[in-house]
């Protein structure tokens, strides 16, 4: 069965109460054939440990920027090994990113804002993955950023990415967990996860725009930290902007 994305909020409402992996699960059961794992090689990791213990068929693509840090290319092959799932790696296109390097050098963005780079390292990219999926899941939460996720359901329509003619589905099924609550399930479960947690990264992404936090720091205080707090979201979840 189809589902019917006019009632999208009935069903984020439905959703909203129930465990991560009971909203993979749904997710799973509407769309068999159409769905995948946004996977940063963070704390996301959960949600393919869920797919996993629970046996569902599942995809896992994630966005190489070519900026990521060593440790979290180790541990997207940790992943895939333990795992047994081929992660499917989306990369720019290279004249775009020889285009930005040669005329603007590698680290444009703290001049210049993330948007250019974040476009061509991410966006465009994701654009691709998304391209032969009906819906698609994603780690977000609520608590990772008071300016842009304070508001995110369980699953809506991503109006910035559906193609014309095509709804685009976004299931957060961790929308309402704290990340207390997902560390709690990674020590329970004795998930993998990426060794900078270890070092004091909270939220990971690019190398050159992510930093460790301090205590009593949020943990958006780790990316692009040089913008302004209501900026930070790089246009991969660009529909948590709204009309800013
Ligand atoms: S970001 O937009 O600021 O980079 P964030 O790091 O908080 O996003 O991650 C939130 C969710 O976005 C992740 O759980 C994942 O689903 C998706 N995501 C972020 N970065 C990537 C990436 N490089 N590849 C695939 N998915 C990603
Ligand atoms: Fe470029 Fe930084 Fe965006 Fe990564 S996070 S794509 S390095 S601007």
């Amino acid at each position: 069965m189809v589902l019917d994305v006019r009632n999208i909020e009935a069903l984020a409402a439905e959703l909203a109460p129930l465990h991560p992996a009971d909203i993979l699960k749904r997710a799973q059961q509407e769309y068999p054939a159409d769905l995948a794992i946004s996977f940063s090689g963070a704390e996301d990791v959960v949600l393919i440990d869920m797919a996993w213990r629970n046996k569902l068929p599942f995809r896992v693509f994630t966005l190489d920027t070519a900026r990521l840090h060593a440790q979290t290319y180790r541990f997207l092959d940790t992943v895939r090994e333990k795992y047994a799932v081929e992660i499917e790696a989306y990369f720019p296109q290279p004249d775009a990113v020889q285009q930005l390097v040669r005329t603007k050098g590698y680290f444009s963005f703290y001049n210049e804002g993330h948007e250019e780079c974040c476009a061509i390292r991410k966006v465009e990219p994701l654009r691709r993955a998304l391209a032969g999926l009906r819906a698609y899941v994603t780690g977000q939460r609520r608590d990772q950023s008071p300016g842009t996720r304070a508001e995110i359901p369980t699953v809506q329509l991503d109006t910035g990415f559906s193609l014309p003619g095509q709804d685009l589905v976004k299931f957060n099924p961790l929308a309402n967990w704290s990340s207390g609550k997902v560390w709690q399930y990674i020590r329970e479960h004795e998930v993998p996860y990426n060794p900078l947690h270890d070092i004091g990264f909270r939220s990971i992404g690019c190398e050159p725009c992510t930093r460790a936090t301090n205590p009593g720091e949020h943990e958006r205080e780790g990316r692009w930290w040089w913008e302004e707090a209501t900026k930070r979201e790089c246009g991969i979840h660009i529909i948590n902007l709204g009309n800013q």
